[in-house]
C-alpha cells in the first residue's frame, strides 16, 4: 500500500515533533477533543462525511485483528475497504520520531480523505478516538494536520472495588471512556477490609466468606461493627471475580490498549483476609486487626501464592501491593514481629514493613515483575526497584524521584475522586474535602523540577475510593467529568492546557456521556470566584465564572437577591473597601442552584504583621494547610469550598490564637473570620471565638466572645463567621483567638478587621 503520508506532511510532522519538544507556543486553535491534542496546523477547506465510512489497514494481521475486534465498540461505524478507503490508516516502524513514538499519531484530513498515522497499535488507536470526536454530530469535518502525544506515559484511573463491588461489567463501561480519553492504566484495588474480589485457589474462605456481608451499604456495615458472613445467607451482599471474569476484563481492556494493574494489599487493609485466616495476624483472632503479622513465615506463603496466581492472570509487568496505612499497633506487641525486627536487625516497626515490601519485591522480580507501593512504602527505606505512587502530597513522589525511583502522581487533594466535587450542601456525602473539576485540571509539577528527577514522574491517575459510593451510577458521579481534567493533565503539555477551552469541552462531552446512558456529574450550578489582591493598589480583583457552558451570571450588590432582570456579570470586580455581592447563574430566565453570597473586603488587616501564641500556631506538616505561610490569615485571600485549596490555615492540635498589629491605632468595629465544619475528615468548628484589643499590645480588653451556633454545629458541613461586631473602638493590636476541640482541626482563611 501506498505511504499515506506524502513528504510534505512528513517534513511538516517532524517540524511539529521538533516545535512540541522544544515547548515553543503554538498558534490558538482549539478543537473539540479531550485530552486537547499538543499540535494542530489548520488547512484550508472541510471534508464531507460520506456514507458509508470505509477504512483500510496497513498494520500486522494481529493489529489488524485486534481492530476488528474493537471496532464494533467504535462510536464511528466503519466498514473495510479498499485502497481508496475514506480513511486509511497506517502502523509502521519509524513512521513518527522517536519521541513521538510509543503512543504518539498523526491525522491528517485533506479533501481526498483521512490519514492515521502512527509507529504503534496505540498511536493509531488515539488517533481513532481523536478522529470520533471530531467527527461528532457532524456531517463535515475540518482540513486540519494533529501530531500529537502524551506527556505521561502512565495516565490511569483506580477502581476500590472492595468497600463496594462492582460488576465486570461496570469496571468494563469504565475501561471504554477512558480510552476514550487515552487514558491507558486501570489500577483495580481487589483487596481491602471491605472485600476480598478475586479467586484464588486454595483459599475458598476468601471468596466464600470474606466478600460477603450484610448490609450491603459499607458505612453502616463497618460502623455496625463489620463482619463477613458466607456467600450462600440470606441477602448477602457482595462479589468477586473469577479467572474467566479477569481474562474477560483483561482482553477487553487490551483491545483498548488499556494495561490492569492488579492491586493486593499488604500488609495493612488486611482485615477482610484476616477474618477467615486470622493465624495469619498478629493476636491469631479475626476482627482484631488490620495488618498481617510479619514474624510468620507463613504470612509470606500466603502472599506468594496469592501472587503467583496474580502473576498468572495479569501480564501488567506493575503489580501493586498497596503498603498504605499499616498501624505499627499489633507488631509492636508481638513477640513473632520482635524477633524478626531483632533477628533481620530492622529498624523498628518501619523497618519491619520495610523488610516485608522489599521481600515481596524480590519474589516478584524474580517471575520478571515490578512492584508499585503507596508513598508510605518510602519509610524505613525504599525496596530497590520499586515505583512510588504518591498519594498523601506530591512531595513525597518527587522525593522518590530524586531518589532515582519512578512515581506516579495521585495526590489526594486533586486526584481523589472520592472528594465532593461541588458545594457539599449541594452533594451527596462524600469523603472530606472538595476536590472541583477546575482543582483537578490545576494540576501540575512544581517548574523548579530538574530535567533527571521530573523524568521518573511517570504519570497522573485519579483514584475512586469506594467507601461513599455504594452503587455504579454514583461511581460514574464521581468519576465522570473529573477524570476528563486526569486525561487532559496526563496527555496535554502544559502550556497546550486553556481552562476556558477546557469548560467548553467538558460542557459538551459530559452532554455526550448523558447520551450514552452514563451517569456523569452534570457539572456544577453554583458560581464560582476566585480573587486577586492588589496590595499596591490597595484593592481586591474578584472574578466569577461557572463550570457551565453556555450559561448567564447575574448579580446584586444592594443586598437584593439575583432575578433574571440583574446585570450580567461581563467582568471582574475591582473592590477597594467592600462588596456584599449576590450572583447566581441563570439559563435564560430559569435560575440554576444556589445564590452565591460573597462579602469581600480590602479590610485593614491586610499585609500587617501576625504573631502566633506558641500554643496558638497552625499546622505546619501539610503545605496546602498553611495558606501560604506567616501571612496566610492577613492575605486578604478567601478559600473555596476545600480546606485543602491552600487558602485554608489548618489549627492541630494547637487553638488559633493570633495577635495583629495594624501598624498604628485605628478604629475598628468588626473583628471575624471564617471557619469550616467538615465532620467525616474531623474538620470541626471551634467551640468558642474570643476577640481582644489593644493601643499598646500590652493590656488588651476583651470585645466580646462568641460560642459556635448549636445549629451550624450539628451540621456534617457548614462554613460559619465568627468573632465580634460592635461599635467602633481604637486599637492598634487586635488578638483573635479560637478554642479548638481536642484532637480536632480548625480551619480558617483570613481574621477580617474593619
Ligand atoms: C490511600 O488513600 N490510603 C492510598
Ligand atoms: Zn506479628
Amino acid at each position: 500500500m501506498r505511504n499515506p503520508f506524502t513528504r510534505r506532511n512528513l517534513l511538516l510532522t517532524a517540524a511539529l515533533a521538533l516545535l512540541a519538544a522544544c515547548d515553543a507556543p503554538r498558534t490558538a486553535v482549539e478543537v473539540e477533543v479531550i485530552p486537547q491534542p499538543q499540535s494542530i496546523t489548520p488547512a484550508r477547506g472541510t471534508l464531507l462525511l460520506p456514507s458509508p465510512l470505509t477504512f483500510s489497514a496497513s498494520m500486522s494481521q494481529q493489529d489488524l485483528a485486534d481492530l476488528l475486534a474493537y471496532l464494533p465498540a467504535y462510536p464511528l461505524p466503519l466498514q473495510q475497504g479498499g485502497d481508496d478507503a475514506f480513511l486509511r490508516i497506517t502502523v509502521s516502524d519509524g513512521l513518527l520520531p522517536d519521541s513521538l513514538a510509543a503512543e504518539g499519531y498523526c491525522l491528517d484530513i485533506d479533501r481526498r480523505g483521512v490519514r492515521i498515522g502512527a509507529a504503534t497499535p496505540a498511536g493509531a488507536f488515539y488517533g481513532l478516538q481523536t478522529l470520533a470526536q471530531l467527527a461528532r454530530g457532524k456531517t463535515e469535518l475540518p482540513c486540519l494536520t494533529i501530531t500529537d502525544a502524551p506527556r505521561f506515559p502512565y495516565r490511569g484511573l483506580h477502581l476500590d472495588v472492595s468497600r463496594h463491588f462492582f460488576s465486570k461489567e461496570h469496571v468494563m463501561r469504565q475501561i471504554d471512556r477512558i480510552a476514550a480519553y487515552k487514558m491507558n492504566r486501570l489500577h483495580w484495588h481487589l483487596t481491602d477490609g471491605g472485600g476480598w474480589r478475586l479467586e484464588i485457589p486454595g483459599y475458598p474462605e476468601l471468596t466464600r466468606v470474606a466478600a460477603w456481608r450484610k448490609p450491603a451499604n459499607y458505612l453502616e456495615w463497618s460502623r455496625g461493627g463489620g463482619r463477613f458472613c458466607s456467600q450462600d445467607t440470606e441477602g448477602a451482599y457482595g462479589g468477586y471475580y473469577t479467572e474467566a471474569d479477569v481474562r474477560e476484563v483483561l482482553e477487553y481492556a487490551r483491545l483498548r490498549h488499556v494495561t490492569v494493574i492488579p492491586e493486593i494489599e499488604m500488609p495493612g487493609h488486611s482485615s477482610e483476609l484476616l477474618a477467615v485466616y486470622p493465624q495469619l495476624s498478629c493476636t491469631g483472632k479475626p476482627y482484631t486487626s488490620g495488618e498481617v503479622c510479619i514474624g510468620n513465615e507463613e504470612t509470606f506463603r500466603f502472599f506468594e501464592d496469592v501472587l503467583d496466581e496474580v502473576v498468572r492472570l495479569f501480564p501488567s509487568h506493575y503489580i501493586h501491593i498497596g503498603g498504605d496505612e499499616a498501624s505499627r499497633r499489633h507488631w509492636r506487641a508481638c513477640p513473632k514481629c520482635q524477633r524478626r525486627i531483632r533477628e533481620e536487625g530492622l529498624d523498628g516497626e518501619d523497618g519491619l514493613q520495610a523488610y516485608m515490601i522489599a521481600r515481596i519485591e524480590k519474589y516478584l522480580n524474580a517471575k520478571g515483575r515490578d512492584i508499585i507501593g503507596w508513598d508510605e512504602i518510602l519509610q524505613g527505606g525504599l525496596a530497590p526497584n520499586a515505583t512510588v505512587m504518591s498519594w498523601r502530597s506530591t512531595e513525597a513522589g518527587i522525593h522518590a524521584a530524586s531518589m532515582g525511583h519512578d512515581a506516579i502522581m495521585t495526590p489526594e487533594d486533586y486526584f481523589y475522586l472520592d472528594r465532593y466535587q461541588d458545594d457539599p450542601e449541594t452533594q451527596p456525602l462524600a469523603f472530606g474535602s472538595t476536590n472541583t473539576l477546575a482543582t483537578v485540571y490545576s494540576f501540575d509539577l512544581p517548574d523548579t523540577l530538574r530535567p533527571e528527577v521530573e523524568k521518573h514522574i511517570i504519570g497522573v491517575q485519579g483514584n475512586t475510593w469506594a467507601e461513599y459510593i455504594p452503587t455504579p451510577e454514583h461511581a460514574e458521579y464521581m468519576i465522570y467529568p473529573r477524570v476528563m481534567a486526569i486525561a487532559e493533565v496526563g496527555w496535554t503539555q502544559p502550556q497546550h492546557k486553556d481552562t476556558e477551552s477546557f469548560r467548553r469541552r467538558v460542557n459538551r462531552e459530559v452532554r455526550y456521556m448523558q447520551s450514552l446512558g452514563y451517569h456523569p456529574f452534570p457539572l456544577s450550578e453554583q458560581v464560582q470566584y476566585s480573587q486577586e489582591v492588589d496590595y499596591d493598589n490597595r484593592c481586591i480583583h474578584l472574578s466569577l465564572t461557572s463550570e457551565r457552558y453556555p450559561i448567564d451570571i447575574r448579580y446584586t450588590t444592594d443586598g437584593t437577591e439575583p432575578t433574571p432582570a440583574s446585570p450580567l456579570y461581563t467582568q471582574p470586580f475591582t473592590v477597594t473597601d467592600s462588596l456584599i455581592l449576590a450572583a447566581r447563574l441563570f439559563e435564560g430566565d430559569k435560575p440554576l442552584g444556589k445564590v452565591l453570597h460573597l462579602r469581600t473586603d480590602y479590610h485593614k488587616a491586610i499585609g500587617q504583621t501576625i504573631t502566633y501564641a506558641p500554643r496558638g500556631h497552625y499546622y505546619i506538616a501539610k503545605a496546602a494547610y498553611t495558606a501560604g505561610g506567616i501571612y496566610g490569615l492577613v492575605d486578604g485571600k478567601r478559600g473555596g469550598k476545600s480546606y485543602a485549596d491552600g487558602y485554608w490555615q489548618g489549627f492541630c492540635p494547637n487553638d488559633l490564637d493570633a495577635t495583629i498589629d495594624l501598624g498604628q491605632v485605628t478604629d475598628i468595629h468588626r473583628v471575624m473570620a471564617c471557619f469550616m465544619q467538615v465532620k467525616s475528615p474531623n474538620v470541626f468548628l471551634p467551640a468558642r471565638v474570643d476577640v481582644y484589643a489593644s493601643v499598646d499590645g500590652k493590656e488588651f480588653t476583651l470585645l466580646g466572645s462568641t460560642p459556635r451556633p448549636e445549629e451550624e454545629a450539628a451540621k456534617e458541613v457548614a462554613y460559619v463567621d465568627l468573632g465580634w461586631t460592635g461599635a467602633p473602638v481604637p486599637a492598634r493590636y487586635v488578638r483573635f483567638h479560637a478554642v479548638q476541640e481536642k484532637g480536632q482541626f480548625l480551619f480558617t482563611d483570613e481574621i477580617v478587621v474593619q
